[in-house]
């Protein structure tokens, strides 16, 4: 990967920068002993602390952080055949809705001062991408919309179960095989194999939940991206209307285990599914994480998906 800031993270700049009204800063990492070497960070006041010893949340039971990511792992492993279908079946298809405009959004491959993309095209890293979803769309963006054949995407996840699944949909894409599209197991909070400052566009779509340590996620992606290049995360979050965010809660708390039972034969992982978003932070709280990391964020930093469902959060790395 290449460690020179880009004209593509340019033009991601350009773009993201004119909505920003936070002024062009360098944040400086609040934690000085983040290691990089480990799956946790290591913060100062609990340095005795382990992995074992501390706790997080898996949906709503209290486990040890060390024991997450397997739990996790699990649950993907299971449902990673019956993704897809379970997906349109819970979300009644309009994940897909969702993700087209997430890709939209981003416009893969666009350079804003000429219209085409630039001769390198734009390194993406799609970050517990294992379905393939916004991948597939990404390059499909970037080749129709912007005409570009040298953009590419990493589809990076910590779970093989679900790479293969992504890599055998790939088969009936024309990015089977060539150097557009690779894959890789990686766990988003530790990546040595990705190179400080060589990423134009990392995105994280309906997966940063599920990780143990989010912050380290979002400042190992600080790390990746080049100057300029922008984070780009779609997750389900908080419903903002007392009424319908009492009727989706009824919906998903009771529909989905049981699709779950029924489709998959899998209550247990669904159930850990709607209580992982549950858990998650609110759009404003997991927009100030998105600060700490370090980015700038352009505008209200967040827009609301079907009423807060879910919503996209995006930051940008400053050029300085
Ligand atoms: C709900 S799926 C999302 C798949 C895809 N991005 C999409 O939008 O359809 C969540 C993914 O996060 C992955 N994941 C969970 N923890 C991870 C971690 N620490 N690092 C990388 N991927 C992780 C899981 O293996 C799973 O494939």
């Amino acid at each position: 990967m290449a460690s020179s800031t880009s004209t593509a993270s340019k033009a991601a700049w350009r773009l993201l920068s004119r909505r920003a009204t936070t002024p062009r800063r360098v944040v400086a990492l609040p934690d000085p002993h983040r290691c990089f070497s480990c799956s946790v960070r290591a913060h100062r006041p609990e340095k005795t602390e382990t992995a074992s010893s501390r706790m997080t949340h898996f949906g709503f039971e209290n486990i040890p952080e060390g024991e997450k990511e397997s739990r996790v792992g699990a649950v993907f492993s299971s449902v990673a055949s019956s993704y897809d279908t379970m997906n349109d079946l819970m979300s009644l298809g309009i994940h897909r809705l969702w993700k087209d405009h997430f890709v939209r959004s981003l416009n893969p491959g666009s350079c804003s001062k000429t219209g085409a993309a630039g001769q390198n095209g734009w390194n993406i890293l799609d970050i517990a991408g294992g379905s393939g979803d916004i991948a597939f769309r990404m390059l499909d963006h970037a080749t129709n919309i912007n005409h570009d054949r040298a953009t590419r995407v990493t589809v990076a996840d910590i779970n093989a179960d679900m790479l293969a699944e992504g890599r055998k949909r790939s088969i009936d894409t024309p990015y089977y095989n060539t150097d557009r599209l690779s894959f890789m197991v990686a766990n988003a909070e530790h990546m040595p194999d990705v190179a400080d400052n060589s990423v134009d566009l990392y995105t994280v779509s309906f997966g940063i939940r599920n990780f143990t340590d989010k912050q380290a996620a979002l400042n190992e992606a600080f790390r990746v991206l080049k100057p300029g290049g922008v984070f780009a995360c779609m997750e389900f979050s908080k419903v903002q209307n007392p009424v319908f965010n009492e009727v989706y809660k009824r919906w998903s708390f009771s529909a989905i285990p049981l699709i779950g039972q029924l489709v998959a034969g899998d209550r247990a992982s669904y159930q850990y599914l709607v209580e992982s978003i549950e858990k998650f932070p609110s759009q404003e709280e997991f927009r100030e994480m998105i600060r700490q990391a370090g980015f700038v964020i352009p505008g209200q930093g967040y827009e609301n998906l079907s009423c807060g469902i879910a919503a996209i959060h995006k930051g940008v790395k400053p050029l300085h």
